[in-house]
C-alpha cells in the first residue's frame, strides 16, 4: 500500500469534509492478490478454473445462493485481504486521527453488490462498532460509477453528531433485521454526492458521515469492496461497563452521551 498524502493532510481533510480518498493506494499486485484470493475462495465452491472473478460469482449465485453467502461471509477472514486492509500505513493514519496507541479491527468484510441492488443501504452512518466513533475504509477492487454503482456520501453531515437510526423498513425489499438507517427527511438536508471510486483507490471516512450505496445498472458486473472499521480506544462502553455488549446496539442507545 502506498498512500502518497501525509498523515496530517488526510486527517484534516477528513475532519473538514467527513472523508479523505486515498488515490492509488492499491497497486495493482495489491488488487490482483485480493481478486486472486476471492476468486479461489469461489472455485473451491465449484472448481471450474473460471479466471474471471464476476463471472465467477454470478456463475456461484446461480449455482447455490447459500454458499455464496457463506463465501460472502468467509471473506472478511481471508488473511490476503486482511494483510492488506491492516497495513501500517492505514492503521498509523487511526492512530493519528484519534490520537491514540490502540486500534481494534471493528469489522473487515467485503462488500458484493450485483445487479439485483439489494444489499444497498439507505443513508446511515457507521454504528454498532466497539468504539462510538471510528475511521471507515473501503475500497473497490473494481472501478466504481455511475454504471457499475458505487459509494454516495452527505457532504457536512459529520459535523451534527449521531442522529436517531431506524430499523424499519422503508417499503422495500430488505435483507438484513438490522437494517437501519435515518430518517429520509435527515439526509435531505445535506447535499448527496455518489462517488467515482476507482480499483486501486480507497475513501476513509469518518464515522458520523452519512452514506449510502447507489445502484449497479451493469447487468453481470458486480462491485466489489474490501472494507474495515478502525476502532480506537475511546468511547468503548463494553470496557467501561460490565452490562455493556461488546458493540453498541444500533438502537436504543444515544450515542452522543457515549463519551469516555
Ligand atoms: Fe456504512
Amino acid at each position: 500500500m502506498i498512500i502518497n498524502k501525509a498523515n496530517k493532510d488526510v486527517i484534516s481533510e477528513i475532519k473538514d469534509n467527513g472523508y479523505c480518498i486515498l488515490e492509488n493506494c492499491f497497486t495493482n499486485e495489491d488488487l490482483n492478490e485480493m481478486r486472486s484470493s476471492l476468486l479461489q475462495t469461489l472455485n473451491y465452491i465449484k472448481p471450474d478454473g473460471e479466471q474471471d472473478l464476476q463471472k465467477k460469482y454470478y456463475e456461484i449465485r446461480n449455482y447455490d445462493r447459500k454458499l455464496k453467502g457463506n463465501w460472502y461471509d468467509i471473506a472478511g477472514k481471508d488473511i490476503n485481504l486482511l494483510r492488506h486492509l491492516h497495513s501500517q500505513k492505514l492503521v498509523g493514519i487511526a492512530k493519528e486521527y484519534f490520537n491514540t496507541n490502540v486500534i481494534f479491527s471493528g469489522r473487515p468484510c467485503i462488500g458484493v453488490y450485483d445487479d439485483e441492488n439489494v444489499h444497498l443501504l439507505e443513508p446511515h452512518q457507521e454504528t454498532a462498532q466497539m468504539s462510538r466513533d471510528n475511521l471507515l475504509f473501503w475500497a473497490p477492487l473494481y472501478d466504481t460509477n455511475k454504471n457499475n454503482g458505487g459509494l454516495s456520501v452527505y457532504k457536512g453531515s459529520h459535523k451534527h453528531g449521531y442522529f436517531d437510526h431506524k430499523i424499519d423498513s422503508i417499503g422495500k425489499k430488505v435483507w438484513t433485521k438490522e437494517y437501519t438507517h435515518v430518517d429520509p427527511k435527515v439526509s435531505a438536508k445535506f447535499k448527496r454526492e455518489d462517488l467515482e471510486i476507482k480499483a486501486g483507490s480507497a475513501i476513509l471516512l469518518i464515522s458520523t458521515c452519512l452514506h449510502c450505496g447507489y445502484p449497479n445498472k451493469e447487468k453481470d458486473s458486480v462491485r466489489i469492496t474490501v472494507c474495515e472499521r478502525f476502532n480506537p480506544l475511546q468511547k468503548i462502553p463494553y470496557l467501561r461497563d460490565n452490562n455493556a455488549s461488546m458493540r453498541i446496539p444500533y438502537t436504543g442507545v444515544d450515542y452522543n452521551k457515549i463519551t469516555d
